[in-house]
């Protein structure tokens, strides 16, 4: 053990209270991160932000699908970015959300932070008309609201504003941009990120989607390409994943072989919400065991019963939806759709998995018939549309992270998953995939 780890162990043996919060610092299963400290595996896309953005004029957009960790590194990104006085303005949309609502939760959030500009523009110093005021220089209210900006130019001239008096390294991070599903409301934020670029508007907006949110916005407006660095996220490594989990063990004190730490870095799939829920829970087990700070099989199991129990509705519902029905049929052949590591996967692989999934359970598998049949079935509402599939008969799951919830329930079930990712049996060698087969 070397001396800095020994220093740290006595955390094992503080307060529950003390323990707790060193743990919620270095693992965060459901808040997004904003330092470089606990980012893992996405320095090549944050130097690539960094570079994209020395050139006046352009912006981010981060896509790909759910919990890839697209707000990590769009909120770390934007902390990065922005001056040390002054922090990003993060914001979310909802189903309800325009343009003009997200530009006035800009202006109200900047004018939270420092009430003087407010004061300067009621004072007239703005100098100028800015649709958020009105005749003689008043802020409007709208139910005790500052009201929203009329146009695209408006909208300009109010983040020119607040660049001028509040920071003109303001970053703007605009996530759950998806939400807003409007054509309209789409184009208004193209036009306007064109329009600050092509008036020099020193703010940088971070935009973060999923999946088809970025054609929307690309198409609103012909050649909005051109003001847009865009980042296609991938699921985390098996290097990062390994290194989330040692990283936070090193901060505890806590003892972790190998093996345990590949299990969690296979159970996620690249999902790094998974990697710190589980490990999580298991650094909860060590302590409560008080048996200095080590990992082992049972605590590991009983850490997986408690991250399955804690997992959030919106992962568990569609999966047990799709699994709650008279026969239990349906929850192994979720486990064969979440084998191996592409995402997409035939119908005919899938049922090759399955077969082999049933006889190390030592049962007997449907027939290709019924077991066609229960994957149309998955496809359904009822079944929580769990599943989605393409005419050529390539089946994946609807929100790519349930992938990891079906990982941790095989494993807890004592299903082996098998681990094909190439980078993960390169770096793990011949041995260390056996591991992960463990
Ligand atoms: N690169 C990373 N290294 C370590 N942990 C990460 C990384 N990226 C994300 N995480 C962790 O994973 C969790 C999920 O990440 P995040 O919220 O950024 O994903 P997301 O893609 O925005 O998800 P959603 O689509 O649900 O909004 C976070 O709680 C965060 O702590
Ligand atoms: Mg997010």
């Amino acid at each position: 053990m070397n001396n800095a780890l020994q220093n740290l162990r006595p955390v094992l043996t503080q307060p529950e209270y003390d323990f707790g919060k060193l743990l919620a610092h270095v693992l965060s299963p459901s808040r997004p991160l904003q330092s470089e400290e606990f980012l893992r595996g996405r320095e090549e896309q944050l130097t690539g932000i960094r570079k994209a953005l020395y050139a006046a004029g352009r912006h981010v957009f981060i896509h790909e699908f759910r919990g890839v960790g697209k707000s990590s590194l769009a909120q770390t990104a934007a902390f990065t970015l922005s001056s040390a006085q002054q922090d990003p303005v993060l914001l979310g949309c909802d189903k309800s959300n325009s343009f003009g609502s997200i530009m006035r939760d800009l202006f109200e959030e900047v004018v939270s932070r420092n009430p003087a500009i407010e004061k300067t523009l009621r004072e007239g110093a703005g100098g100028f008309n800015l649709g958020l005021l009105t005749g003689n220089g008043k802020v409007t209210h709208q139910e005790g609201r500052a009201s929203e900006p009329n146009t695209i130019n408006e909208a300009v001239r109010m983040v020119r504003y607040l660049c001028e008096k509040y920071s003109k390294d303001l970053v703007v991070v605009v996530d759950e941009f998806d939400q807003i599903k409007d054509k309209e409301e789409q184009e208004h934020f193209a036009n306007f990120i064109k329009q600050l670029s092509d008036k020099h508007v020193t703010a940088r907006f971070i935009f973060c989607g999923i999946g088809e949110t970025i054609d929307a916005l690309m198409s609103a407006h012909g050649s909005a390409d051109r003001y847009f660095h865009t980042v296609s996220l991938d699921r985390l490594d098996w290097d990062a994943r390994l290194e989330i989990i040692t990283g936070a063990a090193d901060a505890l004190g806590i003892i972790i072989d190998d093996t345990t730490k590949y299990r969690i870095a296979k159970i996620s799939d690249g999902f790094p919400h998974y990697v710190h829920l589980i490990t999580e829970k298991l650094f909860w087990r060590v302590f409560e065991a008080r048996n200095n700070g080590t990992v082992s099989g049972a605590l590991f199991e009983l850490s997986m019963t408690d991250a399955s129990d804690a997992m959030e509705m919106k992962l568990k519902q569609p999966y047990e939806a799709a699994t709650r029905k008279y026969t239990n049929d349906y929850e192994t052949i979720l486990f064969a759709v979440a084998d191996g590591h592409e995402l997409q996967r035939r119908s005919t692989d899938i049922f090759e998995s399955y077969v082999r999934i049933m006889k190390s359970l030592g049962r007997e598998p449907l027939e290709r018939e019924k077991f066609n049949a229960r994957m149309n079935s998955l496809k359904k509402p009822s079944y929580g549309a769990i599943l989605s599939a393409n005419r050529t008969g390539w089946y994946e799951f609807t929100e790519k992270v349930i992938r990891g919830y079906a990982r941790l329930r095989a494993e807890q079930n004592h299903v082996q998953l098998e681990v094909d990712h190439p980078i993960g049996t390169r770096r793990l060698g011949w041995k260390g995939a056996e591991k992960a087969r463990l």
